[in-house]
């Protein structure tokens, strides 16, 4: 049995500041102490994305009220607190730099361990946290900033199966949403409108389902939409609501259709684990959408795999995961030590090819 350890864990890494404490118990089960996650959406509402430097500052001088929320509503103090964790990357390098200097502040003024973790991997891991899943699991990590299919077999060890070459998923709904006039965060207002639309009115093209692999495309699904837009209004003169909830229907069955698809290619690579159901997952924001979750439990059916979607306080950004990560990894490796660098780049698989560019939330890592 090892020794029970209360983590305090930071994240600042985009556009939400959070702080959490988890213990682990000798038996080695985890439990949520607190979790306390300030989104930054005002700030940036007016500009069609998040500023790197107001994120920077938002962080800088929210930190500290979030880890003193976070230590008050788990009841314990620092000196109860055996391990600090941050997230060290990948992200907006500005927010990332705030988190790794609070926590090393913490650090020194404690003396206690610091842990640098890959904002990635707390994603990644958290099927462990909220359902106690052995290893491997496949995990497809989808948000506005992250888009990939991750093989985890352990705290330390992904392959990263594939991902997008252009845009991150919710950052595809948040401009089908601004193309229709919706509102932001696009992915709810889109899907509030496929809500009362015909799926199959547009013909709209499942990018790269005829190349080999899991890679993902959505630049050529949006301009398929805006192309449609265009045309519909050339003709009418104008959008009619029901031409808006087609549109979205359209876009989100198509969006939907190549995660199952490409969820099946990522099956071809789980390992078979003897007497192990197999695990699929789904995390990040646009996890939270219902006919995607559908088309993946469809998938998971027939695979005879369990599938786990995180409650959704735990599936987009929060500290809670960079504990969770920071306590699977203390058997492995040792603490960071104050040298820790904060890395705007990160890839969780270092075997896999850097992806290119980066999004409205930073870098695609
Ligand atoms: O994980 P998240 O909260 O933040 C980061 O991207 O880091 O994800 C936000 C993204 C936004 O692009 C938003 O439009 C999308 O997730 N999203 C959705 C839904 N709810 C949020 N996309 C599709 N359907 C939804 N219901
Ligand atoms: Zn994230």
């Amino acid at each position: 049995m090892a020794a029970p350890c209360t983590v305090l864990a930071l994240e600042s890494s985009c556009d939400d500041t959070a702080a959490a404490v988890l213990r682990r118990t000798a038996g080695g089960a985890t439990e949520i102490l607190s979790s306390v996650v300030r989104g930054q959406a005002e700030l940036h509402a007016g500009f069609g994305g998040v500023v790197p430097e107001i994120a920077a500052r938002a962080h800088a001088e929210t930190l500290d009220h979030c880890v003193e929320q976070a230590l008050e509503a788990s009841g314990l103090g620092l000196d109860d607190i055996d391990a600090i964790a941050v997230t060290a990357g990948p992200g907006l390098i500005g927010g990332v730099v705030s988190g790794v200097m609070c926590a090393k502040g913490l650090a020194a003024a404690t003396g206690k361990p610091l842990y640098g973790i890959n904002h990635l991997a707390g994603h990644a891991l958290t099927p462990g946290l909220t359902d106690a899943v052995p290893y491997p699991w496949l995990m497809l990590l989808v948000s506005g900033g992250h888009c990939q299919f991750l093989l985890v077999r352990g705290p330390e060890d992904f392959t990263r199966l594939g991902g997008t070459i252009d845009d991150a998923p919710g950052e595809a709904f948040d401009k089908i949403a601004r193309l229709l006039g919706l509102p932001q965060p696009g992915g709810p207002a889109v899907e509030a409108a496929a809500k009362d639309g015909d799926p199959a009115r547009f013909a709209f093209p499942r990018p790269l389902l005829d190349r080999a692999g899991c890679d993902m495309s959505f630049s050529g699904l949006k301009t398929a939409v805006l192309r449609t837009r265009d045309a519909l209004i050339a003709d009418q003169g104008g959008l009619t609501e029901q031409d808006r909830c087609d549109l979205c229907a359209g876009f989100q069955a198509a969006v939907a259709d190549v995660f199952a698809e490409k969820t099946r290619r990522a099956m071809d690579n789980y390992p078979k684990v003897a007497d192990q159901t197999p695990v699929i997952c789904v995390a990040g924001g646009v996890a939270a959408n219902i006919t995607i979750r559908r088309a993946l439990e469809t998938v998971s059916q027939e695979f005879g795999a369990r599938f786990i979607a995180p409650p959704l306080a735990l599936c987009t950004d929060n500290a809670a995961m960079i504990g969770y990560a920071a306590l699977e990894q203390m058997a492995i490796s040792g603490p960071s030590g104050m040298s820790l660098p904060a890395r705007p780049r990160w890839p969780l698989d270092q075997t896999s090819p850097a992806m290119l560019g980066s999004g409205k939330k930073g870098a695609k890592a």
